[in-house]
């Protein structure tokens, strides 16, 4: 039997509950292929270097695809008493090639072997959220394009508030993703440095080449202080505050599509693959999926406490306790990724109702603006206008109807300014298509908006392929 991680020093095993809690396999066999890619890397780095017997490398890489397509397939079992998942591959791997498989972890701890494994982790996950994020972008997108023309209320307060353009609703949530995107990429741009060679704490004695490890690897460096690289987590707590974040922005999607398929609301469907129904209410066809949308911004949030809870205080440099840090980093990502996944599913099912959309622009005064507006071009100074418009307002409240029911006559009770070309500027559509400047929900604004956007996602996708 293996002597696990503790080797000759011990004599007796460990208490049974004290194992239980000391062993991450459960969790950090994520790692596998990250392990196997930097021990291979390791390994031939201690050839080059003379520190392996010539071919010892070959045979350890040939011994660890056959270790990780066993466990990855079950073909293997997990050992809870081996503790980890590098102890798990190694002595799997040792028991596969013998001695060669022994001398693998020359000039090399656990402590900087699994900094590196994560650092790996977070590089990959980061490149596929990136990835996902790009795909909702892409249905928001194909939304904002098929809604140019598609009038709804803007709201603030979640009071109705001015029209706009359905398509600009949709790019606010492109503008959100981008920014996501660009945290994701910035977290894995900082994770982007090798600490092998780092080893315990105080690096090694042996005549270890650092550099062409890292690049192995597809590192862009390597760390520069060994007490660090093994005591650090911040690409860790970067990546999940990354992902904090983009929860956040969707569970305000979420909200909104919970919102917006009420009765109450009725300004859209989402496709019923992603709506359940009630066990007692036979009628009813909830946007549960929106609610988790929403609530799992609580989890994510949860998740980066949790980490940067667990490295407050730490004394350097390694100390078990970030064993701990592994397991919201995973949660995270996780989540992160279905969610996004489930999102381009909904946003790409999404229906729009024009007409109840259209009914709520024009219910409620909601070109108010363009009346106070409309005097300020005639020379009325701002807030004088704003007076007059919402004496119109109160006027119309009054009435029971809308301001574009009012007469001339009426309008002119109140400032003799106003004239037959006012009712132009009472039709919503050309309400927008005035707000004519960048950023802006003008027609021709939003035309070049998707452009923009389309042009990105299509710069990404083009990455992508040359990758
Ligand atoms: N499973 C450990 C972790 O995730 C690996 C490092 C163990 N190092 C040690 N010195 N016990 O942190």
């Amino acid at each position: 039997m293996s002597k696990g991680a503790r080797g000759g020093r011990f004599g007796a095993g460990m208490d049974p509950d004290a194992a239980r809690m000391n062993a991450s396999v459960d969790f950090d066999r994520r790692l596998l292929p990250y392990d196997v890619l930097g021990s291979k890397a390791h390994a031939r780095m201690l050839e080059r270097q003379g520190l392996l017997p010539a071919g010892d490398a070959a045979k350890i890489a040939a011994g660890l695809d056959q270790v990780e397509a066993q466990l990855a397939s079950g073909a293997l079992p997990w050992s809870d008493a081996l503790e980890d998942v590098h102890m798990n591959v190694e002595a799997r791997l040792t028991e596969l090639i013998g001695d060669a498989g022994r001398r693998l972890h020359t000039a090399r701890s656990r402590n900087d072997q699994v900094a590196t494994d994560l650092r790996l982790y977070a590089r990959a996950a980061a490149a596929r959220l990136v990835g996902a994020i790009a795909t909702l972008r892409a249905a928001f997108l194909d939304q904002a394009r098929a809604h140019v023309d598609t009038l709804m209320p803007g709201y603030t307060h979640l009071q109705r508030a001015q029209p706009i353009r359905a398509a600009h609703h949709f790019l606010a949530y492109d503008a959100m993703l981008t920014r996501d995107a660009g945290r994701i990429a910035d977290a894995a741009r900082r994770a982007s440095q090798s600490p092998l060679g780092s080893g315990a704490l105080a690096a090694t004695t042996h005549p270890i080449d650092r550099v062409s490890v890292a690049k192995d690897l597809g590192f862009a460096g390597v760390t520069h202080n060994s007490l660090d690289a093994v005591g650090d987590r911040d690409f860790a707590i970067e990546l999940v505050a990354a992902c904090a974040l983009l929860q956040v922005h969707l569970s305000r999607l979420g909200e909104e599509l919970v919102l917006w398929t009420s009765q109450e609301f009725r300004f859209a469907k989402v496709g019923e693959a992603y709506c359940s129904g009630s066990s007692l209410m036979p009628q009813k066809m909830n946007a549960d999926i929106a609610e988790l949308l929403r609530g799992k911004a609580g989890r994510a949030i949860g998740d980066w406490v949790t980490l940067v809870t667990i490295v407050k205080g730490l004394p350097l440099a390694y100390n078990k306790d970030l064993q701990e840090t592994q397991e919201p980093l995973y949660d995270a990502v996780e989540t992160a990724e279905i969610c996004l996944r489930v999102a381009a599913g909904m946003i790409a099912s999404l229906e729009l109702d024009r007409d109840r959309l259209r009914a709520a622009v024009d219910d409620g005064h909601l070109v108010a603006t363009e009346l106070a507006d409309y005097l300020v071009a005639k020379g009325l100074p701002f807030r004088d206008a704003h007076d007059r418009a919402g004496a119109l307002v109160r006027y119309a409240l009054g009435k029971g109807v809308e301001l574009a029911g009012l007469s001339l006559a009426e309008l002119r009770a109140v400032d003799p300014t106003f004239d037959q070309d006012v009712y132009d500027w009472l039709d919503p559509a050309r309400a927008t298509d005035r707000r004519d400047l960048v950023g802006g929900p003008a027609k021709n604004q939003i035309l070049i908006e998707i452009e923009r956007v389309a042009g990105e996602l299509a710069a990404l996708t083009r990455e992508e392929e040359t990758r």
